[in-house]
């Protein structure tokens, strides 16, 4: 297809050119913040908007943060929505978004004003090509003239390309969450004049007047409430604008991917299009993510990062990749990206992240697929047990097993994995109904976000005492019990005297000094008879599965300061224990001694 006016404009060229185009209008350039945000309302970072939300609601001042009421950044996004539709020409998890943002210093008219000179004249698109879109209005917003007339008559857009759409297409808010929303009005762009014409064109900008603060209601809608200083928000994909300007088909054809899409197809010769554009996607936004200091876990945003490493560990096996794609992969996006985005040029650790993920994942590969190989067919029910017991998610078994998963239904394994989500995302439900606990595995009990996150530091430091307890006094403590509740961990061992001031002190310096080490605190999978073997502690009362988990505090399992079978929940690194003393000491029969620590 042959386009109009291709520039051929690199994308550091557009990013530049937006930056210093709102700079010369006034406009302070603030980095991209981080991919986590502080947010709690939202996951990961998913507009340019996000890092200034507090300035549109007045909780902070730009004058004195930023010395302008305007800002304008390229801000690093990932949007979880299209993770399922990657592969396509225009689908990513993660893109760069290019905004102006304005607190109370203009609005509409120098906001599209500005717009469409960028368009017309600084990029050079034909005016033919572009066409917009504006609030019609309804029952609750009225429609939104302002912008239709500044578009028609003072930039003399013709009223056929000025569309009115509704709420749903031209209203922005947070969703499922609260935050500044208001009408928009966006901008389309066609390939060429011709299909102008047709009617057609890519939604390239979108410019947001927030005018309200949208809470959600008890129902399903929003209460809408006036901001006292109206604001501007905009955001126009940088890929999307890409391919405009450098003439390609899709987003994986332009300078944001080709680098990484041919190392891909060097290192492995005829994958097809949609893995290698998968496998692109997801290596990009990993590598992202993880330069912000996201890690892969079992919840929230990390296992949002682990289905994306995960993914593609998984093609390196279908499709036969012997190449290691994360070295290759953390290379080629320093090149491309590391000048705008100095963190991904720390490749070394992130390769360390990628790389652990992967030892982690192939351990558990090798017990998955054992497992895997006992069913003809694959129930919601079982694939949520092989996803909890030994980290497959269901995603992985359609690519590993395809024939075996067929028959499962996907809203069945949804509503597991939802209750296992909920249970995870302590404190906002009650789950154990009738205890009002939200977390109870016998051992420990939590009743709120707090108890859990209080309850979890004493379970790491009952770990570390058991194994102080037995560096002090000898291999012939054992565990008899231990129960655990947000005041104290109580632990009960065979022993047949009082512990000395002295082995008190001495138990509780081995525990801080672990403490104070911060070692990590992970776990790994392991046949119930090889983890007995590896020397980890166990209770000779308890029945274990014949997969365990092996929790250990140490940089790996040989050098480990401890390390017991156990099913969790702990800390992540042992500094998060904090202060650990033994507070009291009984006996409570014969030969079996009873210990309570505390934590501070
Ligand atoms: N915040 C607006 C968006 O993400 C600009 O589309």
């Amino acid at each position: 297809m042959l386009r109009d006016n291709i520039l051929n404009m690199q994308s550091s060229e557009i990013r530049k050119k937006f930056l210093d185009f709102f700079k010369e209008r006034g406009h302070v350039i603030v980095p991209s913040s981080s991919l986590i945000p502080d947010d709690p309302s939202v996951l990961l970072t998913t507009a340019g908007m996000q890092q200034f939300k507090p300035y549109y609601v007045g909780k902070a001042d730009p004058m004195r943060d930023f010395g302008s009421k305007n800002t304008t950044s390229a801000q690093k996004c990932f949007r979880t929505s299209d993770i399922d539709e990657v592969g396509d020409k225009t689908h990513l998890t993660f893109f760069e978004m290019l905004g102006n943002f304005s607190f109370g210093g203009y609005w509409k008219k120098e906001a599209i004003h500005w717009a469409y000179e960028f368009i017309v004249n600084e990029l050079g698109i034909d005016r033919e090509r572009v066409s917009v879109t504006v609030f019609g209005g309804d029952s609750e917003v009225p429609q939104d003239k302002e912008s239709y007339n500044i578009w028609h008559k003072e930039i003399g857009l013709p009223e056929s390309k000025i569309k009115k759409h509704s709420r749903q297409d031209n209203f922005w808010g947070p969703t499922g969450s609260e935050g500044p929303c208001g009408p928009t009005t966006e901008i389309y762009v066609a390939p060429t004049v011709a299909e102008a014409m047709a009617g057609k064109g890519v939604e390239v900008w979108n410019l947001v007047f927030n005018e309200y603060y949208c809470r959600p209601s008890a129902g399903s809608g929003q209460v809408l409430e006036k901001l006292e200083i109206p604001g501007v928000d905009t955001g126009m994909g940088l890929e999307r604008l890409a391919i405009m300007l450098q003439g390609k088909d899709n987003v994986f054809e332009t300078d944001l991917f080709q680098p990484l899409i041919s190392k891909i197809e060097e290192a492995k010769p005829g994958l097809d299009e949609k893995v290698l554009r998968v496998l692109a996607d997801h290596l990009r936004a990993s590598i992202f993510l993880v330069a912000d200091g996201l890690r892969p876990s079992n919840k929230e945003a990390g296992y949002i990062l682990r289905r994306l490493l995960r993914r593609v560990l998984v093609y390196g096996i279908k499709y036969d990749i012997h190449a290691d794609l994360f070295s290759l992969a953390v290379e080629s996006v320093k090149e491309n990206f590391g000048k705008w985005y100095p963190e991904v040029k720390n490749t070394k650790e992130i390769l360390n992240v990628l790389m652990e993920e992967k030892s982690k994942f192939e351990k558990a590969l090798v017990l998955g697929v054992k497992e895997i190989e006992k069913y003809d067919s694959i129930s919601a029910k079982d694939a949520f047990y092989i996803y909890e017991t030994f980290g497959l998610p269901w995603e992985l078994l359609k690519e590993l097993v395809p024939e075996k998963v067929k028959n499962l239904d996907q809203n069945a394994y949804d509503e597991e994995f939802k209750k296992h989500q909920e249970i995870s995302r302590a404190g906002l439900e009650k789950k154990f109904g009738g205890h009002g606990l939200i977390l109870d595995t016998g051992e420990l009990k939590a009743a709120n976000q707090e108890e859990l996150e209080k309850v979890t530091r004493l379970h790491t430091a009952t770990h570390l005492m058991q194994e102080a307890l037995r560096r002090v006094l000898g291999p012939e403590v054992h565990q008899m019990g231990s129960d655990i509740t947000v005041e104290r961990t109580r632990f009960d061992f065979s022993f047949s005297r009082k512990l000395t001031d002295e082995e008190v002190k001495k138990i509780e310096d081995l525990v801080n000094g672990a403490v104070q080490e911060d070692l990590p605190m992970t776990f790994v999978l392991m046949p119930l008879d090889e983890a007995k073997k590896s020397g980890a502690l166990y209770s000779a009362k308890e029945k274990y599965p014949e997969i365990v988990k092996v929790y250990y505090a140490g940089h790996d399992l040989k050098t480990a300061f401890s390390k017991e079978l156990c099913g969790g929940p702990h800390v992540s690194n042992t500094l998060k224990v904090g202060k650990f003393k033994i507070s009291k000491q009984e006996a409570v029969a014969a030969g079996v001694r009873r210990i309570r620590g505390v934590v501070a």
